[in-house]
């Protein structure tokens, strides 16, 4: 045999698997993501420096991606979802689109914002969880007095890799509003109560937001001698009503109450997630990283990788919003934990 036949078979498109068994047969998963805290006190500034120099005529969207230092190309912010920072000035608006990846929105700060979901004017004030799922058109207008900035949350790390990403401008850059104002809201945020005419439109929660006004009731009504988890503390999912399973197929949204001196336990699962600080101050050591988090901060925990939180404070909560790919770990029959 003249020719290498190691080389013959890769002309024939082939290798041989005994060369790959480590790598595509791993002992247990190693995320190329890396624990990582974005500050907001930081980012602020340029949020507010890019504001003024780049118009919404410029930018489809005005956003600072939050970009984990192992994901840099294509940029992600843990394996399978995304993060960034998006600006929208008074006056302002982003134009409509509408992409297969879901997407949601919680609020940071600024009043008089809103966002049009499928004809659905959605109002915004900080605390609040704003659902885009997938293929539906959304605008964002701002008729307030300042800046108004809130956390993105997206799914399209994932969707790329399953290439299922399709992407549309509508051609208008604002839906004309064919449903009452804050209409999904207020017919289905009570959950236990539905609207029997109704019926689901697909895999999503209905719920165009999900005021904070109603997760902070959620968390006062419970007891603080609660035992809440050992490692989320009194955490609450956001649920879809006609379900009571996740807010939308690829993402769980989450909030929980640090009690103040809480030490939660270590844990670690095949989800990756991220959280954004509502509240408080504290810090999560992730596989023997230590990050430090204060009001407004985004942090990640990589799947697969021990993380455990602690509340610094003796006499304050800290409320941290997450969310995290669990639905789809656990539709795949992925999903692990210790
Ligand atoms: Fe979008």
């Amino acid at each position: 045999m003249i020719q290498d036949p190691y080389e013959a078979i890769k002309e024939l498109g082939a290798a041989p698997l005994w060369k790959y068994y480590g790598n595509l047969f791993p002992a247990e998963p190693k995320s190329e993501a890396v624990p990582y805290v974005w500050r907001y006190r930081d980012l602020r500034p340029y949020m507010l420096h890019f504001s003024e120099v780049l118009s919404l005529h410029e930018a489809e969207r005005r956003v600072l991606m939050l970009v984990n230092p192992g994901l840099t190309e294509p940029p992600a912010t843990v394996n399978s979802l995304y993060a960034g920072i998006q600006i929208i000035l008074p006056g302002e608006t982003a134009q409509a689109h509408r992409h297969s990846a879901s997407a949601f929105r919680f609020i940071i700060e600024g009043e008089g914002a809103y966002t049009t979901v499928n004809g659905e004017r959605v109002d915004m004030h900080p605390g609040d969880l704003l659902l885009t799922p997938g293929w539906h058109w959304h605008d964002h207008s701002h008729e307030g007095n300042g800046p108004m900035m809130w956390l993105d949350g997206l799914d399209y790390p994932l969707v790329n890799k399953l290439e299922a990403g399709f992407f549309e401008l509508l051609g208008v850059r604002m839906q004309e509003q064919t449903v009452p104002a804050n209409s999904s809201t207020k017919k289905f945020i009570h959950g236990r109560l539905l609207p029997l005419w109704e019926s689901p439109a697909g895999p999503h929660s209905p719920i165009g937001n999900y005021p904070w006004s109603e997760t902070e009731k959620a968390l006062a009504g419970i007891s603080d001698e609660a035992e809440g988890s050992a490692v989320e503390g009194i955490v609450l999912e956001y649920t879809n009503p006609w379900t009571g399973g996740p807010v939308m197929p690829t993402m769980s949204c989450r909030v929980s109450r640090l009690k103040p001196g809480f030490h939660g336990l270590p844990f670690k699962h095949t989800a990756s997630t991220i959280y954004h600080v509502v509240k408080g101050q504290g810090e999560t050591v992730v596989d023997g990283v230590k990050l430090d988090w204060a009001e407004h901060d985004t942090f990640c925990v990589p799947g697969w990788a021990q993380y455990a939180h602690v509340n610094r404070s003796a006499s304050e909560d800290a409320i941290l919003f997450s969310y995290s790919d669990e639905p789809v770990m656990k539709a795949l029959g992925l999903y692990r934990h210790i």
